[in-house]
């Protein structure tokens, strides 16, 4: 049985305020008790407007990122940390850069590895996050193969931090920001699905008409590796945050 809820908002703005929302209170709840908060984050376009309202709350509300820890989902490989098209340097610019996270408690997938070492960062980097104790909330965008983080279709839901290759379609997706397909790495390096499913609680948020048909075939297919978004059914506290456009084809 499913256990995930939807909600769903009129705008971008308010589902990405009401995540902000949660993960302020669990900072400061944990700020309070002198815990650290250990938070998986992603990128993409979506979640921008999430970091945007934290960023505000650090400025104008004093919400303090000192004690969180920061695993990031995914990076290309190969990828230099200060290109621009880094999942590095991409969140530095629109959160690390403008909040009180400390530099060693962020941790991102290195896309700049030689290959043969590639194997054993992976397994370090699924052992750091449980060293920390795990994910408290994980932060996650669609793309339109139905893939979390970089677990395209054929991902395992056993499986893990590791070296992929991307789908033709998140490629083609990418292209215009890499100004062209031939310019976008041909792997990456993600979080596995078991290692997403792992966090205590999960925010998958789906912005505007052009995510409907991966969140309606998310939400109403049986679960499928084909679509390893539908593996979040399997989880007991995930939310799908969406806008008005991005729920237009789930049934009533
Ligand atoms: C990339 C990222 C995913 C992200 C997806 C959708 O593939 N690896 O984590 O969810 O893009 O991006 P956007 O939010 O821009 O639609």
């Amino acid at each position: 049985m499913s256990k995930y809820t939807t909600e769903v908002f009129d705008s971008a703005i308010d589902g990405s305020k009401f995540v902000a929302n949660k993960i302020k209170a669990l900072i400061e709840k944990n700020n309070a008790e002198g815990k650290k908060t250990v938070l998986g984050l992603a990128t993409g376009s979506t979640p921008v407007k999430m970091y945007k309202e934290l960023i505000r709350m650090h400025n104008e509300e004093g919400l303090s990122f000192a004690n969180v820890v920061t695993f990031n989902l995914d990076e290309y490989y190969p990828m230099e940390k200060n290109s621009e098209h880094s999942y590095w340097y991409f969140m530095h610019e629109n959160l690390f850069n403008h909040i009180d996270v400390k530099p060693e408690n962020i941790n991102i997938p290195l896309g700049n590895l030689p290959q043969e070492e590639v194997d054993q960062h992976c397994l370090d980097y699924e052992a750091k996050i449980d060293a920390e104790g795990g994910l408290d909330i994980q932060i996650l965008g669609i793309g339109r193969t139905g893939h979390i983080g970089f677990n395209e279709p054929g991902s395992e839901l056993d499986s893990v931090t590791r070296q992929v290759t991307l789908a033709q379609i998140t490629i083609d997706d990418a292209a215009p920001g890499f100004g062209g397909v031939e310019n976008v790495p041909a792997k990456a390096i993600t979080m596995g699905v078991a290692s997403v499913l792992k966090a205590r609680c999960i925010y998958l948020m789906a912005y505007g008409e052009n995510k409907a048909q991966i969140v309606s075939d998310t939400l109403t297919n049986d679960i499928t590796d084909q679509v390893p978004a539908t593996y979040l059914q399997k989880h007991s506290n995930t939310v799908f945050v969406l806008d008005t456009e991005a729920s237009s084809l789930l049934p009533a």
